[in-house]
């Protein structure tokens, strides 16, 4: 009672004070903005790390699926793994560290074969393709190639064989131009390691493509071959021109 009688007519908020209640208010609002702005960027965080334990269990779920297709009845009768190359590519995409998992579970790599491999024909004198053709070659080779046999010509085995000292690269064109066009599958033993898996057609490739490619490959990876021309391609092309089907290793006498 006597507080209020003092306080008599002095103004409700005195000048001063209305001064600091701005500045605590001012300070205040400051405190809510930092304070929203910090809850908004751990909830941010949060995210981060929700979307990395996600990433975590797809890898998890991966290599189990990975387990799963190198299990017994995933392999043929001579121990060499049947994957499907979709399951086998889908994986690859999905985490290229399922192809370590899966090299671990085949075993070591067999060594590479210790000569390079032989030229096509002894009496064939090797000719270095031009710096252009091999240019080409190596574009082609990272847009049509790579994904599968890698930047490294090695492969994945036991999914993708090796195009490195590999006596099919090095032998007669024919053979890689008609997997080029038309596929291939069936088993097939390379630089020791049978694979059993399956080359789907190369789409978009001209016969330069095709010649370019072979060529790189052949004067690449440790492989030492004559070059391949567009026309020996066309000529492959039109005697091959009514097939729909892939070829199979059996049919071309492959193993
Ligand atoms: C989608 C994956 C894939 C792509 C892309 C691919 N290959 Fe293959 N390639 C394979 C598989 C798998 C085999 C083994 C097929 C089998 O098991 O019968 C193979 C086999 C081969 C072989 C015979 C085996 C060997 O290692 O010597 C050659 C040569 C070859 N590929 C060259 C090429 C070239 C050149 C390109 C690009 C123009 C290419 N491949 C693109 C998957 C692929």
């Amino acid at each position: 009672m006597s507080d209020h009688s003092s306080s008599g007519n002095r103004p409700l908020i005195p000048g001063q004070i209305a001064a600091w209640l701005g500045v605590v208010s001012l300070v205040a609002a400051g405190l809510i903005v930092t304070g929203y702005s910090y809850l908004a960027l751990r909830q941010g965080t949060s995210e981060d790390a929700l979307r990395r334990q996600a990433q975590k269990d797809l890898r998890a779920e991966n290599a189990k699926k990975a387990q799963a297709l190198l299990t017994e009845p995933a392999r043929n009768a001579d121990g060499s793994f049947r994957i499907p190359l979709k399951d086998a590519v889908a994986l690859v995409a999905k985490d290229p560290k399922v192809v370590a998992k899966l090299q671990a579970a085949a075993g070591p790599a067999p060594a590479p074969a210790a000569a390079p491999a032989a030229p096509a024909a002894a009496s064939n004198v090797f000719v270095k393709a031009s710096d252009e053709q091999m240019k080409r070659g190596a574009a082609v080779y990272a847009r049509t190639c790579i994904a599968c046999h890698q930047p490294t010509g090695l492969g994945l085995p036991p999914v993708f064989p090796p195009l490195a000292n590999a006596p099919i690269v090095a032998g007669n064109p024919e053979l890689p131009v008609k997997f080029i066009l038309q596929g291939l599958m069936g088993p097939i033993t390379v630089n020791g390691m049978t694979y059993n898996s399956m080359m789907p057609p190369v789409a978009g490739v001209s016969d330069a493509d095709i010649a370019d490619v072979l060529t790189y490959v052949r004067q690449s990876f440790g492989n030492q071959a004559n070059a391949v021309t567009a026309d020996q391609v066309k000529a492959i092309r039109a005697a091959t021109a009514g097939r729909t089907t892939m070829w199979t290793t059996a049919e071309l006498g492959l193993k």
